[in-house]
């Protein structure tokens, strides 16, 4: 078979918990996916990327893995799973698993056994001694908050583990781990899985344990300093002898140049990547937990620069704006209120349109929105609940800080996925348990059915841009050259393949704006744009409407 071009492809993005909840427990399962691979299908994606379901304490859903062998009683079982596989695929769907190999849960069994002392397995970890004056080994900080390190009295030492304490960090040093994580993989190649989505795999390969007198850790473990080493053995062991399989990695504040060998078409490490720095715009540095607005000059600097050098060094980008650890794009940059439609599908065309593979995040093809919670109770994310209480002590008001966890906490991207105006927003039936995190009651107005119905929908205009792609070369292939750089209003380039040409066009913000300097459009016909009327200017410029985007081809130049 030829190789699998993922060029071409899209991926729809599950987190199952909040999709569709079959059984009426309140949690979605694997039951529920299956029963809405109908509306996946007419999306018109490749690949469905779905979180983790493996049994697992749920302490950061999901990504604290207990078995990587077992579906988590929760979620369903492996029948259920090899059904999903099979359905999907008479569908012409693959399946990516979620695979977290950088740490694993504390109820894991090595994790069990090295606790209980067990020398073989206490070096699957980084159990280490404090300073002299018994502090953590270094004073690296958790992502989610907090010491990196955990101490355990019996050993007198301590346990890295990067994100929440019940997530401990694997030794890939050890040659004995590496072996374990590529019997999981082709554990579920056999099961007939087509990709596979490394989470922060730029962080397995640790570097000196040092204090960092600047920053707070990162810069000793990410893109460390045998992560191309073990990239590519994980793919000559596994992986790489198939070429229909696609695989992403999610890499943690990496660098570009990195980039060009984890993504790079004959590097033999993986498809693509997903990089985060585009989405630190609204960021201070690299602190999350503030209020700023997003810098739209940053935003295309930075995509645009990811763009064209990985088009340099033959790399290939995922492209987005959403994921389960992302508020929604529509509340983040485009305007949830008086222009909610136009702007989501504005910001669909920026991303569609890109050098890269896109992926939608479930509830983005219906323009989903950030929750409107009120109190801080009705949050389940572990990493926000330990920020409110890290911003209180460092002298925020409870309701600064309720604030910053509105705008920025990962549960934005997880309140149920929102089918219809029922109770549950067809989540789960009006009769079941309450949702294990809040509908957001806007669903009476965003919702998948009613979407069905509209021909002018977001839905819609999504099922156009990921036709597209497959209809137009240039869009899969094309060189990237961006416009309008410095503009303080238009996000804009083009793209050229083979003598065709594509010019994508878009007003960022909801006010019309006079493109004095918009390139000659003679020639080119307007294939998709989110008013209905948008025409090729008579004397040159543009005017664009509010958040008026819109796509131009030309066949030949
Ligand atoms: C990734 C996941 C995130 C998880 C973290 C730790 O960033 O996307 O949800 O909390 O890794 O596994
Ligand atoms: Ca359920």
């Amino acid at each position: 078979m030829a190789e699998k071009d993922f060029r071409k492809s899209v991926v729809y993005q599950i987190y199952p918990k909040s999709f569709c909840d079959t059984n009426k427990d309140g949690l979605g399962d694997i039951r529920g996916v299956i029963s809405k691979l109908d509306y996946i299908k007419e999306l018109g994606v490749d690949y469905i990327w779905s979180t983790p379901f493996f049994v697992s304490p749920q302490n950061d859903n999901g990504y604290d893995v207990e078995d990587y062998y077992n579906i988590d009683p929760r979620y369903g079982t492996m029948a259920d799973v090899e059904e999903l596989i099979a359905e999907a695929g008479k569908r012409g769907i693959g399946l990516m698993f979620d695979m977290v190999f950088n740490h694993v849960s504390t109820r894991h069994e090595w994790f069990q056994k090295a606790m209980e002392g067990d020398p073989y397995y206490k070096d699957f970890f980084f159990f280490r001694k404090g300073k002299p004056d018994g502090s953590a080994p270094t004073n690296w900080e958790s992502k989610f908050g907090g010491s990196a390190w955990e101490y355990v009295e019996k050993f007198d030492e301590y346990y890295l583990h990067l994100f929440d304490v019940t997530q401990a960090d694997l030794n890939w040093d050890n040659e004995n781990v590496r072996k374990e994580v590529q019997k999981i993989v082709r554990f579920w190649m056999d099961k007939g899985v087509k990709g596979f989505r490394f989470d922060v795999v730029n962080l397995i390969s640790k570097g000196a344990f040092e204090d960092d007198t600047e920053g707070d850790g990162r810069k000793y473990y990410t893109d460390g300093p045998n992560i191309h080493k073990y990239l590519k053995e994980l793919h000559d062991m596994t992986f790489g002898t198939d070429t229909q399989i696609v695989t992403v990695g999610e890499m943690s504040s990496t660098s570009i140049e990195n980039c060009y060998q984890y993504a790079g078409r004959d590097t033999g490490e993986l498809s693509m990547v997903f990089s985060f720095h585009h989405l630190k715009v609204d960021f201070m540095g690299n602190e999350k937990w503030v209020l700023v607005p997003a810098d739209f000059q940053k935003l295309k600097d930075i995509i645009f620069e990811w763009q064209t050098k990985m088009t340099e060094h033959n790399a290939w980008n995922a492209v987005f704006w959403c994921n389960h650890d992302q508020p929604r794009v529509v509340s983040r940059f485009g305007d949830e209120g008086r222009y909610w439609k136009q702007s989501a599908k504005m910001l669909g065309t920026i991303i569609h349109c890109l050098r890269g593979t896109p992926y939608v995040y479930q509830g983005e093809e219906i323009g989903m929105t950030n929750t409107d919670f009120t109190d801080i109770s009705q949050f389940r994310d572990v990493e926000s609940l330990n920020h409110y209480c890290i911003l209180q002590e460092k002298g925020l008001s409870a309701s600064d800080a309720f604030r910053i966890i509105q705008i920025h906490s990962r549960d934005n991207g997880r309140t149920p996925m929102q089918w219809d105006g029922t109770k549950y927003a067809g989540f789960s039936s009006e009769d079941g348990k309450e949702p294990w995190i809040g509908v957001n009651e806007n669903h009476t107005k965003i919702n998948a059915g009613d979407q069905l119905k509209d021909e002018d929908s977001i839905f819609r205009y999504y099922q156009k841009l990921i036709a597209m792609r497959k209809e137009l070369d240039v869009i899969a292939y094309g060189d990237i050259e961006p416009l309008a750089e410095g503009d303080s209003s238009v996000f804009a380039y083009r793209r050229c393949w083979k003598g065709q040409e594509l010019i994508v066009t878009a007003n960022f913000y909801g006010k019309e704006y006079e493109w004095k300097k918009a390139p000659k459009l003679e020639g080119f016909k307007c294939v998709l744009g989110n008013y209905p009327d948008t025409k090729i200017p008579e004397n040159g410029g543009l005017t664009l409407r509010p958040y008026e985007a819109a796509v131009w081809y030309s066949p030949q130049i």
